[in-house]
């Protein structure tokens, strides 16, 4: 395929995307067409039989002619809507004399529009000549009914002007509850005085806008489509009566009853805030704050800001504002701002320091020492040490700080230091002397499996060395549950940044861009550069802690396993978080690089549609973000479900590049998703581009139009392990048991 050919079908792609946006509604009984040409024909209306409420609703459409034409009866069909009207191409009635064998050649049309009227408000009766009498007759009900106009003669063109003022030219307003239609038109004296310009005369029904221009007189041929407005209505009687019967009643779930209509019958009417067709399925609330599919509805002045309502949406201020959150008006941060904290994780090479500070304890106070050495024995002090025996020290230096010291950052373990909780334990947030800032973990209880997980971060730590990995800055191993000091990440995990409203809409598409880079960097790392190849084992968005420039920072290594270099996988016990976990390893225990791929695709997933990658709340085929993912990109649905403020013009092939490869990380055999250096390398690519926009994607056609149509070669359901993925696997938790490393192996 040459270059021009992919370019123009990623542009095809692009535009395709473009118009799925927008969702469309079914306005035709299924099964049936919904246009003809470019006629759109919503029900009651319908082509062919069983489409049509009945055959006063009936349309024809001729795909033979060119352009496709379509008839209602013998008239030819502009528009139809919903609201009422449907637009005809007026019947034309022509009265034309000949001059040279003194012919009279003229039509006398009539039209029936079965039980619909000529809209009074919206045509006009207009006839053009010299030299003629127009006439109009109709019905009103069983009345007849008949009007018209006389028009002067003319004895030249220069008489008449362009404002149909009578010469040559007259309109009159179209009485109400007009049907049933003829028009008659003839002259006085066989228009001996005006042939020279005018042969013809013409009359018909014409929508108001229409405008007289006098070059009519001199040649009407019809050749101009004039559209007459009609106003249709269902039934047969009053809103009142016709709602009595539920089984007839035509008005569907959230519409009114409209029966201010002039004559016969009812009409139905979305509600405010609906949208649909009332007559076929009812309708269904417009979600305002999709601003991909319905721009412009919304006057709040963040996207983010912007809650939907069943028929309305308010505006809402994040946590700590306060403020109306309109355009102009905004959200004002409160006076006492929230200061959300978290903790941080990371390096730590405490090993033969540990050993060290424990003997010069030992020297200082012998009785404390005692118990100390005791707590030590039991955090795993020694175990640790055995652990880091033979492994090259790390140059960072690691600290042993005193159990009074952290005692005193803490303010003896204060409530208000408190910045997280969680299954392992609690974290304070700490000041240490000079002011510098720490997270502390404190393990909640002294469990052995704790114990392992600790000595496991500490040991896994003291190999990285990472500006994108949380740093362990020491630990304390003489208090009765161990406690580990990390550096402090101020700005929370991502998980809270996706998930709070007000948080996420703060957060554009170069940002998230650039912590999945970030991310995929760190696990790129861990998996190929680090000495020892390292799976994390719990990738997951609260595991990722965000600093003041949102930089992101990976943290809890607790589940993680060094790899030896000389195996490609590992027989473990299953550990992970669900939503997360890789449904491979699920089934077959072997742990590779590949689970932690499966796993950052759904933090990429999380970060493109804003949804948490499991939810109970949601319907059963919504809960795995995952699998509802790849089911809705499959259905050519990606655009729907991404968080509505992301996408913009600018990074619309962004977007659809990074799901893609989420589409990739997230495939079920792990052999078939990249390696998280691809995925690294591909998250810097597009960053690049989004630096650059001038860049070329480059982008690969065929994965674009399967990432379009939905189709897939490889679904998530033909992994086996996506019948409830959810609920079989409930046992599973966050860090269960680890063994330990030198038996695990
Ligand atoms: C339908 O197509 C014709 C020409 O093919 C165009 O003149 C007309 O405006 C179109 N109508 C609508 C509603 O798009
Ligand atoms: C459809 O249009 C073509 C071309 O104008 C005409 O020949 C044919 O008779 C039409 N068919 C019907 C069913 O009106
Ligand atoms: C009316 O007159 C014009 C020229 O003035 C001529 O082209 C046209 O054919 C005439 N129409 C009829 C119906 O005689
Ligand atoms: C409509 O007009 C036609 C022809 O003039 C006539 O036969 C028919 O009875 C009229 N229908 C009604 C409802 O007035
Ligand atoms: C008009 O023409 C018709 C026949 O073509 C004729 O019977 C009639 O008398 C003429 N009227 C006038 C006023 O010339
Ligand atoms: C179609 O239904 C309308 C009521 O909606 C009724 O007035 C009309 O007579 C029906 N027409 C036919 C052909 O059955
Ligand atoms: C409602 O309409 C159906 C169908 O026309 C009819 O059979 C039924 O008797 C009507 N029910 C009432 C309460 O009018
Ligand atoms: C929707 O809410 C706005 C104010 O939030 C209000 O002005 C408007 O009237 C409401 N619209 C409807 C249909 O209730
Ligand atoms: C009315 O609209 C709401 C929101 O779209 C929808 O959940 C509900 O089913 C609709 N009611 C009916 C009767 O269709
Ligand atoms: C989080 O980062 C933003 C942007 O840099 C900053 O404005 C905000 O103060 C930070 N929050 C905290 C709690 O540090
Ligand atoms: C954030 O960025 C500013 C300016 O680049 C820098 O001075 C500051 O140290 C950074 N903060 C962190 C926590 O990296
Ligand atoms: C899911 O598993 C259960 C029991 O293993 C089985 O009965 C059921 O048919 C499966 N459902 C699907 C959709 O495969």
């Amino acid at each position: 395929m040459g270059l021009y050919a992919m370019l123009l079908q990623f542009m095809l792609a692009g535009l395709l995307v473009a118009s799925t946006a927008v969702p469309v509604t079914a306005q035709a009984r299924s099964g049936c067409p919904d246009h003809c040409g470019n006629v759109s024909v919503p029900f009651p209306f319908g082509i062919g039989e069983g489409c049509y409420f009945n055959a006063s609703f009936e349309i024809t459409c001729n795909q033979s002619a060119v352009p496709v034409q379509t008839f209602y009866g013998d008239v030819a069909v502009e528009s139809i809507s919903l609201n009422g009207e449907i637009r005809l191409f007026s019947v034309i009635a022509h009265h034309c004399y000949k001059k040279s064998d003194q012919s009279v050649l003229h039509n006398k049309p009539w039209f029936r529009l079965g039980q619909f009227t000529i809209s009074d408000t919206q045509n006009k009766f207009m006839a053009i000549g010299c030299d003629t009498v127009a006439l109009i007759q109709g019905y009103r009900g069983n009345d007849r009914y008949t009007t018209g106009c006389i028009l002067s003669l003319c004895e030249s063109l220069r008489v008449v002007d362009d404002s149909c003022s009578g010469v040559g030219c007259c309109q009159i307003p179209i009485p109400k509850g007009l049907e049933n239609i003829t028009f008659t038109l003839g002259s006085y004296i066989n228009r001996t005085d005006v042939t020279e310009f005018n042969n013809c005369s013409y009359a018909f029904v014409v929508e108001n806008e229409f405008t007289f221009s006098r070059k009519y007189l001199q040649g009407f041929q019809g050749e101009t489509k004039l559209p007459m407005v009609v106003d249709w209505a269902v039934g047969d009687e009053s809103c009142e009566l016709a709602a009595q019967n539920k089984s007839t009643f035509l008005c569907k779930g959230n519409s009114t009853c409209d029966g201010s209509y002039n004559a016969r019958g009812y009409r139905c009417k979305c509600e405010d805030g609906y949208q649909g067709n009332p007559y076929l399925d009812g309708c269904y609330d417009i979600n305002e704050c999709n601003t991909i599919a319905n721009p412009g509805l919304h006057d709040c002045e963040k996207p983010g800001y912007c809650v939907n309502e069943l028929g309305n949406y308010t505006c809402k201020c994040p946590k700590g504002y306060h403020g109306d959150g309109r355009k102009g008006k905004g959200c004002i941060p409160n006076q006492i701002q929230l200061v959300e904290i978290t903790l941080g994780v990371t390096i730590c090479s405490v090993a033969v320091v540990a050993g060290s500070a424990w003997l010069f304890m030992l020297h200082k106070k012998r009785k404390l020492i005692k118990l100390k050495e005791k707590f030590f024995k039991q955090n795993g002090g020694l175990m640790l040490q055995q652990q880091l025996a033979g492994r090259e020290a790390s140059s960072e230096t690691a600290k042993i700080f005193t159990a009074e010291e952290l005692k005193r950052a803490t303010s003896n373990y204060d409530e208000s230091m408190i910045v997280g909780r969680g299954g392992y334990g609690i974290v304070y947030k700490g000041i240490l002397e000079g002011n510098n800032m720490v997270a502390i973990k404190k393990s909640k209880i002294v469990d052995q499996s704790q114990i392992v997980q600790f000595i496991n971060e500490v040991v896994v730590l003291s190999q990285i060395n990472h500006r994108n990995v949380v740093k362990l800055l020491g630990c304390c191993l003489e208090e009765e549950v161990p406690l580990l000091v990390y550096e402090f990440v101020a700005n929370g995990t991502l998980f809270d940044h996706i998930h709070d409203e007000g948080k996420a809409a703060t957060m554009p598409w170069g940002t998230r861009l650039r912590i999945t880079a970030e991310t995929a960097g760190v696990l790129s790392y861990l998996h190929s550069a680090a000495s020892i190849p390292i799976i994390h084992r719990d990738v997951k968005t609260t595991n990722i802690l965000l600093d003041d420039n949102y930089t992101a920072k990976v943290s809890d290594f607790g589940a993680s396993r060094l790899v030896p270099v000389d195996q490609t996988q590992l027989s473990t016990m299953v550990q992970g978080t669900l939503g997360y976990l890789d449904p491979e390893y699920l089934h077959t225990s072997q742990l590779t690089e590949k689970s932690d791929v499966y796993s950052f695709g759904v933090v990429l997933v999380e970060l493109l549609t804003g949804r948490k990658a499991l939810a109970f709340d949601k319907p059963e085929e919504e809960r795995s973000l995952a699998k509802y993912f790849l089911s809705s990109v499959r259905k050519g649905r990606l655009f729907d479900i991404l968080e509505s403020h992301l996408v913009d013009e600018e990074n619309r092939d962004q977007i659809m590049e990074v799901a893609k490869l989420a589409m990739r990380c997230l495939e079920v055999k792990g052999e078939e998703r990249p390696s998280m250096k691809e995925v690294a390398m591909e998250l810097e690519r597009l960053r690049l581009i989004e630096k650059h926009p001038w860049v070329n994607l480059g982008s690969n056609s065929e994965e674009t139009e399967y990432l379009l149509n939905g189709k897939s070669s490889n679904s998530y359901s033909n992994g086996g392990s996506s019948n409830n993925t959810s609920c079989g696997y409930d046992s599973i938790k966050s860090h269960v048991i680890i063994l330990p490393l030198d038996k695990g192996r």
